[in-house]
C-alpha cells in the first residue's frame, strides 16, 4: 500500500472546475514528479494534500488512516509539508535556530542547538553555516533551511511547486542532492516542474495532468521528453523555430554601463530578437536591468535612461521575470493589473475612461489567450502561466518600441510556450526591437536573431542564426572559451 493515496478529488473555483476526481499515490521513498500545462491543476491538487484547501469530494490517506486537515498547521502535524516561496522562516534567527522552531525549549542552551544543528545538516550533507543569521542568506540557501527544518519535524510528505525558478545553477544541484537526501530516508516527493529537464534527472515516476484530471501515472524509465509533451497536451508539439522574416532598420543603440559589468553597446534593429545568455550572475540579468534604469546607467538612442520612468518615456518596457515580486498585484483583478502602467493616459480629468480601458484589456486577453478570459478575477486566481500571460499583457498594453523580457517563459507550460513564442514573433514582425534574456539555451536558439553570451560581467561571444544549442551552452559554461 503507498504511503499517501489520494482518491477522487474534486475542486471547484466558481465555474472553473480545477480537479475532476483524481486520483494519485505516493510511495515512500519515491519522487514522484507532477506535470501538466498551465490550469492543468497541479497546484491545486497540491493545496488540497496540504491543507491550504478544502476539496469539494474525494478523500486522502495517509499511512493507512484519513487526512483531512482543516489547514496547513493541521497537515504539518501530520506529517505533510509544502515548501512554499515564503517559508515562514524567522529571518532574525541563525540556521540552528530556525531549525530548532517549534521544539525550541524555554531555556536554550546554545551548545546543545548548535550540535543538534550540525548533526542534522551534516545528515543532510548541507554546508551551511549553523550560527549565520538566515537573513544574511540567499534565497537557494533558505529554502534549504526550511526543508531541513521539515524534515527535522519528521515530515513524511513533502511537496515542491516549481521550487527552482528562482535559483542558480548552484543552488539547484544543492537542493537536488537535498531532495534525493529525502528520498533515501523514505520520505514521499512531490515535485511539479515545467523543466522537463528535471523532471528527467530527478523523478522516479510521473504523472500527468490534463485539464483537471490525471492522464497517466508512468516510470519515468517508460517516457521520453517527447512523450510527456504529447500526454500534457494530447498531440505532439515540435520545438519552437522562428520563421525567416526581413531584418529591419537600426531602432537605435543601447549604451550600458553598470557596476560588474563591462561597458556594452547594444544596437538594435526592428524585428530583431536579440539573445541574452549566461548563467546566473554573468551579467545578462544586469545588462537587462540596465537598459530599464534599474541599474547603473544606460542611453538609448543617445539620451539617458537612469530610471524606469526614462524608459517608459521612450517607449522601453521589461517584463521581469518574477511576476509575484515585481509584476503583479495579486490582490487586484487582472484588469487593473493589465493597466497599470498605462493609467496616466487613459485618464481624463481624473476618470479613467473605461470604455476604452475595457477595450485595451479585451484585446490583450484575447492576443494572449489568457485562461480564464475574465479579466474581473484577481490576478492570484490565475494559474502561474497565466498570470505570466498578465505581466506580458501590462507591458504591451503600454505600446513599447523596445521590449525588454527576463525569462519569458518561467514557469510556462510547453504549449503555452509556443504561443508566447508566436506573440513575440508577430510583435517583432510589427516594428519592435526584443530583448530576451534567459537561462533556456533551447528558448534562445528557436526565437532569437543573434546571441549575446556574458560571462564574468561581459560579452564573450556573439552567435547569430541558426543558432545550436551545443555551441550557445559550450560559450555559456565555458567548455569553449
Ligand atoms: N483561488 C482560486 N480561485 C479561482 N480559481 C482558481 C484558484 N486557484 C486556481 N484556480 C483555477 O484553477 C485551475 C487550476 O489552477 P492551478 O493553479 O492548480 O494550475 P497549475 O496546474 O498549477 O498551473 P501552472 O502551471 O500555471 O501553475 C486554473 O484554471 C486556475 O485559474
Ligand atoms: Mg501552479
Amino acid at each position: 500500500m503507498a504511503l499517501l493515496e489520494m482518491r477522487g478529488i474534486r475542486k471547484r473555483f466558481g465555474g472553473v472546475e480545477a480537479l475532476r476526481g483524481v486520483d494519485l499515490a505516493l510511495e515512500a521513498g519515491e519522487i514522484h514528479a507532477l506535470v501538466g500545462e498551465n490550469g492543468a491543476g497541479k497546484s491545486t491538487l497540491m493545496k488540497v494534500l496540504s491543507g491550504a484547501l478544502q476539496p469539494d469530494a474525494g478523500e486522502v490517506e495517509l499511512d493507512g488512516r484519513p487526512l483531512r486537515p482543516r489547514n496547513v498547521a493541521e497537515a504539518q502535524r501530520a506529517g505533510v509539508v509544502m515548501v512554499y516561496q515564503e517559508l515562514n522562516l524567522v529571518p532574525e534567527l541563525t540556521v540552528a535556530e530556525n531549525l530548532a522552531l517549534g521544539h525550541l525549549p524555554v531555556v536554550v542552551r546554545y551548545g546543545r542547538l548548535y550540535e543538534a544543528a550540525r548533526a542534522l545538516l551534516g545528515k543532510m550533507a548541507l554546508e551551511l553555516p549553523p550560527d549565520a543569521k538566515v537573513s544574511s542568506l540567499g534565497a537557494g540557501a533558505q529554502q534549504l533551511v526550511a526543508v531541513a527544518r521539515a524534515f527535522a519535524q519528521r515530515a513524511k510528505v513533502m511537496v515542491f511547486d516549481e521550487p527552482t525558478a528562482t535559483l542558480s545553477a548552484g543552488e539547484v544541484d544543492q537542493l537536488f542532492g537535498l531532495i534525493r537526501r529525502l528520498r533515501t530516508e523514505g520520505v514521499a516527493v512531490a515535485y511539479i516542474s515545467h523543466r522537463l529537464e528535471e523532471i528527467f534527472e530527478l523523478a522516479d515516476r510521473v504523472t500527468v495532468l490534463r485539464d483537471g484530471e490525471r492522464v497517466a501515472t508512468t516510470g519515468v524509465g517508460e517516457l521520453t521528453p517527447a512523450r510527456v509533451v504529447a500526454l500534457m497536451v494530447g498531440r505532439e508539439v515540435r520545438a519552437y523555430q522562428r520563421p525567416a522574416h526581413p531584418a529591419g532598420e537600426v531602432l537605435g543603440t543601447f549604451e550600458v554601463q553598470a557596476p560588474r559589468l563591462a561597458p556594452l553597446s547594444l544596437a538594435l534593429r526592428r524585428g530583431e530578437i536579440v539573445g541574452l545568455a549566461g548563467v546566473v550572475g554573468s551579467g545578462r540579468s544586469e545588462a537587462l536591468e540596465a537598459m530599464f534604469g534599474l541599474r547603473g546607467r544606460a542611453l538609448w538612442r543617445g539620451e539617458p535612461i537612469g530610471r524606469p520612468i526614462d524608459a517608459l518615456r521612450r517607449r522601453v518596457f521589461l517584463v521581469p521575470a518574477d511576476r509575484k515580486a515585481q509584476g503583479l498585484v495579486l490582490e487586484l483583478a487582472a484588469r487593473e493589473n493589465v493597466v497599470l502602467s498605462i493609467l496616466p493616459t487613459l485618464e481624463r480629468l481624473g476618470v479613467v475612461v473605461r470604455a476604452r480601458e475595457r477595450r485595451v484589456v479585451e484585446e490583450w486577453f484575447q492576443r494572449l489567450s489568457v485562461r480564464p478570459p475574465d479579466p474581473e478575477r484577481l490576478a492570484r486566481t490565475f494559474s502561474g502561466g497565466n498570470q505570466q500571460k498578465l505581466v506580458l499583457a501590462k507591458g504591451l498594453a503600454t505600446a513599447p518600441e523596445v521590449l525588454l523580457l527576463e525569462e519569458p517563459t518561467r514557469g510556462v507550460d510547453v504549449a503555452t510556450r509556443y504561443e508566447v513564442y508566436a506573440l513575440l514573433d508577430d510583435l517583432a514582425r510589427g516594428g519592435l526591437g526584443l530583448v530576451v534574456s534567459s537561462s533556456d539555451t533551447e528558448e534562445l536558439c528557436g526565437l532569437c536573431d543573434r546571441v549575446l553570451v556574458f560571462r564574468g560581467g561581459r560579452v564573450v561571444a556573439e552567435l547569430t542564426a541558426p543558432l545550436r544549442r551545443e555551441e550557445v551552452v559550450a560559450r555559456v559554461t565555458g567548455a569553449v572559451a
